[in-house]
């Protein structure tokens, strides 16, 4: 439920069960995700956090023994029709993952391949101006400014998973979600990414999921706690970092979990 009236609702999910096989993954899952807002999500390894985090853009459509139910909604329409239009649905609610995968190219081709398979008209100056402003949003300009024609995958861990952002800001999403994105680097490039969403929300929606806590009550307005598939607690994020509704969210905030 959204907490005051002058949210919009981006995302949401109703009634959202999943199944790999006939393994339960995630249980009548009910959250509504507000726009320019970052929503944490939280809870133990195995508890379908990357799993609903697929399902809001239909990643896991590739996984042939997944199975769900229920609805998903993107600005109150339906991502799961038969008409949908899931290369639109992809760019428009964009993924970054654990480990950084820029693309065997250089960092200037990296950020423009979005582009040129979405829109092959833009090129020249044009696609130049797109490279350089997602660098700039992404906050890697700066570093990548004399190494534009080098590998994306020279550049350092922090600076790789930045570019990946740089590569998905080009393509111009709503929505970004974001699997574990600091997990394979060093704190001063955490910080750095932090930083970054916390500005880009002012234009995107983020779900961003982390198992640093510490990481999701520094960034998150809003935390889900993630339980055996169910959304055990959903709330502003001040809220459950003093006053949670739940016991188990309780315990595994300080810790005595398990
Ligand atoms: N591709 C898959 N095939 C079969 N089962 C899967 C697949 N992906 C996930 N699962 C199962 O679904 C459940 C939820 O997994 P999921 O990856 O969503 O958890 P998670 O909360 O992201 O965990 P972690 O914190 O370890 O990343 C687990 O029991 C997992 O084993
Ligand atoms: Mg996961």
């Amino acid at each position: 439920m959204l907490n005051t009236v002058n949210e919009k609702t981006k995302l949401q999910a109703r009634e959202l069960s999943a199944w790999y096989g006939r393994t339960p993954a995630l249980k009548k899952v009910n959250v509504a995700i507000p726009s320019n807002s970052i929503v944490g999500l939280i809870g133990p390894s195995g508890c379908g956090k990357s799993t609903f985090l697929r399902c809001l853009n239909r990643m896991n459509d590739l996984i042939r023994s997944f199975r769900q139910e229920g609805k998903i909604t993107l600005d109150e329409k339906d991502i799961y029709t038969q008409d949908t239009d899931i290369v639109l649905i992809r760019r428009k609610v964009g993924m970054v993952f654990q480990q950084p995968n820029p693309f065997p190219m250089s960092v200037f081709d990296n950020v423009a391949f979005g582009v040129r398979e979405h829109n092959r008209g833009v090129n020249g100056k044009k696609l130049e101006e797109i490279v350089v402003n997602s660098l700039n949003q992404a906050n890697l300009w700066d570093e990548v400014k004399d190494k534009l024609h080098q590998s994306g995958l020279s550049l350092s861990g922090g600076q790789q998973q930045r570019l990946c952002i740089a590569r998905l800001l080009a393509v111009k999403p709503e929505v970004i979600l974001l699997d574990e994105p600091c997990s394979a680097l060093d704190p001063l490039s955490t910080g750095k990414i932090e930083e970054l969403l916390l500005e880009l929300k002012k234009s995107y929606t983020i779900v961003v999921v982390t198992h640093n806590l510490g990481q999701a009550f520094r960034i998150s307005d809003y935390i889900g706690f993630f339980l055996l598939g169910q959304l055990v607690e959903f709330g502003p994020a001040a809220e459950l970092a003093v006053k949670p509704k739940e016991k188990v969210t309780a315990d595994y905030i300080s810790g005595h979990f398990g």
